[in-house]
C-alpha cells in the first residue's frame, strides 16, 4: 500500500474506530450441527462483499465451506484468480480443502449472461449433498451489483431447494440483502445508519421480508477482510480503494431466508 493511500485509510476511518472498536459480530440462531456453504459468482466476491459473514462464522466452525462458480476469466487471467481465491478464502478463514472452484464452462464470468438455474443446480449439488451442507449463503435476486452472474445464483439456489428430493434433507438458503445506493456506499457509518433508522428492509415488493440475520464486522474484522482483498493484486485498480472505504459490505452484512421457487 502506498503512502496517500494509507492516510486516506487513517483519516476516513478514525471515527469508524472508535466507533466500531467493541462491536464485534454477533451470531445467533446458528446450531453447532450446521454445515455452512458460501455459493459466490467470481474469485473476490468472498471479500468484497461477505467479509463480516465469514469473518462471524470461520473463528466458531470447521463446517465452512466455499464454492465458487468461475475462475472470473473475463480478462483471460483466470488461472492467475484461482490462488489469488483460495489465499482470500484462507485469511477469511476458508483453508484450501475446504473451498472449491467449479468453472463450469456454461457457467462463466461475463456481465452479460444470465447462468441457467438449472445448470447452477446440477454442477453444485454434489458439493452440497456431498458435503452434507445445512445451510447455503449466496446472492439476493440483485446481486448487489446487479452482475448477472451474482443474481443467477440465487435463482439457481431457489431451484435447488425446489429440486431437491423430499427423502433427502433440503438444506435452508439465505441470501445477501442489497442495500439501496445510499447505504452500500456510505461505508461504515450504514451500521449506525441502519440501526438509527430502523430502515424497513423488506421495502423492496421483491424481497422476502425482514433480515433474519445479520453479521457486523468490528475493527479487527474489517482489517482481515482488507488483507484477503488484498490477495486479488490482478483486481487491485484504483476504483477497489474507494470501494475499500464506501463499500458497506465491508461492515456489515444482512440475510433473508430464501424460499425455494415454485416450478
Ligand atoms: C460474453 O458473452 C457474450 C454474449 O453474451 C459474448 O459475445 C462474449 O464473447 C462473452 N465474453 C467472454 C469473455 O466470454
Ligand atoms: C415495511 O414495508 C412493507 C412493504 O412495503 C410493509 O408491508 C410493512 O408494513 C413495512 N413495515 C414497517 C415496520 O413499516
Amino acid at each position: 500500500m502506498s503512502r496517500p493511500q494509507l492516510k486516506l485509510i487513517v483519516v476516513g476511518f478514525l471515527p469508524a474506530l472508535l466507533l466500531l472498536l467493541f462491536q464485534g459480530s454477533r451470531l445467533s440462531k446458528l446450531s453447532e450441527n450446521e454445515r455452512f456453504l458460501l455459493l459466490t459468482a467470481h474469485p473476490d466476491d468472498e471479500c468484497f462483499f461477505f467479509g463480516p459473514t465469514l469473518r462471524a462464522l470461520s473463528p466458531q466452525t470447521d463446517n465452512l465451506f466455499s464454492l465458487t462458480v468461475s475462475n472470473g476469466n473475463f480478462d483471460g487471467i483466470g488461472r492467475t484468480r484461482e490462488p489469488e481465491l483460495r489465499s482470500s478464502l484462507a485469511i477469511l478463514g476458508i483453508p484450501p480443502e475446504r473451498s472449491f472452484l467449479l468453472n463450469h464452462p456454461q457457467l462463466q464470468d461475463n456481465f452479460t449472461q444470465t447462468w441457467d438455474p438449472e445448470i447452477i443446480a446440477e454442477a453444485t449439488l454434489p458439493y452440497i449433498l456431498g458435503n452434507r451442507i445445512t445451510t447455503i449463503l449466496t446472492f439476493d435476486h440483485l446481486g448487489v451489483s446487479s452482475h448477472p452472474n451474482h443474481y443467477s445464483l440465487y435463482y439457481g439456489v431457489k431451484y435447488i431447494l425446489a429440486s431437491i428430493p423430499p427423502n433427502i434433507m433440503v438444506p435452508r438458503a439465505y441470501a445477501l440483502i442489497t442495500e439501496p445506493l445510499i447505504i452500500k456506499y456510505s461505508g461504515w457509518l450504514s451500521v449506525p445508519f441502519k440501526s438509527l433508522a430502523r430502515l424497513n428492509l423488506s421495502r423492496d415488493a421483491n424481497a422476502e421480508g425482514l433480515p433474519t440475520l445479520r453479521f457486523t464486522s468490528g475493527i479487527s474484522s474489517y482489517l482481515i477482510t482488507f488483507q484477503a482483498m488484498n490477495q486479488h493484486r490482478s483486481q487491485m485498480v484504483w476504483f477497489r480503494w474507494l470501494y475499500l472505504l464506501f463499500s458497506s459490505y465491508m461492515w456489515q452484512n444482512d440475510w433473508v431466508e430464501i424460499h425455494p421457487t415454485e416450478t
